[in-house]
């Protein structure tokens, strides 16, 4: 089987080193960062799989290569599954990370959601690889966990500092090492899944 080489579709330099990361024990994979020159994609879909089918293809369609694109949505329970597919504008266009905490846990005390057992949610990421001529082999991810009652740890990105994973002690992904969350996390799931199905894909006999 010959290397295959992914364009990185994310402009998102944290989901570019984690996806990077992820990716780099697969055999026979070459991740490649995305090329400057392609302008800011719009992802306006109402859903995380049309977020990341356009983010992939758009890369596709630019560069001629095979791309990977992730969406990923942080769920909350006590907010009917908010923010989701807008985690990345909770609180507004060019919302910063700690913007969108600090909403996220106004949100949670306006509800009187303040027990950690109103508290729950989980992230969800479906990850995609586009290929030239149009196929797409697609998978997801999802790890369960709380909303803490403030941010704590200082790693990760976006809402990694009040999501603690159940199973680990009340610590959150921000207080994980970056392999750690990577064992346990939505991407680190997505995208372990994706290079399995892309390595069966490749395997397979094409008329
Ligand atoms: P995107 O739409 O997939 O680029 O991501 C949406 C938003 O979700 C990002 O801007 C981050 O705020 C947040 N996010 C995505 N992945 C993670 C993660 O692994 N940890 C914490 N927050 C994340």
């Amino acid at each position: 089987m010959r290397a295959l080489q992914l364009v990185l579709a994310t402009a998102n330099p944290d989901k570019a080193a984690e996806i990077t990361d992820i990716l780099a024990s697969v055999p026979g994979l070459v991740v490649v960062p995305r090329p400057d020159s392609v302008p800011e994609i719009e992802e306006n879909g109402d859903t995380l799989l049309d977020n990341a089918r356009l983010k992939a293809f758009t890369l596709v369609e630019a560069t001629g290569m095979a791309a990977v694109a992730d969406d990923t949505g942080l769920e909350v329970d006590a907010l009917g599954g908010a923010p989701g597919v807008y985690s990345a504008r909770y609180s507004g266009e060019n919302a910063t990370y700690a913007d969108n905490v600090a909403k996220l846990l106004t949100e949670l005390e306006r509800r009187g959601a303040t027990v950690p057992a109103r508290r729950a949610a989980r992230f969800r990421t479906v990850a995609v690889v586009g290929l030239p001529g149009g196929d797409e082999v697609l998978a997801e991810g999802e790890v369960t966990g709380v909303i803490t009652a403030g941010p704590k740890g200082e790693g990760g990105f976006g809402y990694d500092p009040i999501f603690a994973p159940d199973g680990h002690d009340g610590r959150t992904f921000a207080q994980m090492q970056p392999h750690e969350k990577h064992a346990v996390s939505h991407r680190g799931q997505a995208f372990r899944a994706v290079a399995a199905r892309l390595a069966e894909w490749r395997n397979e006999p094409r008329s």
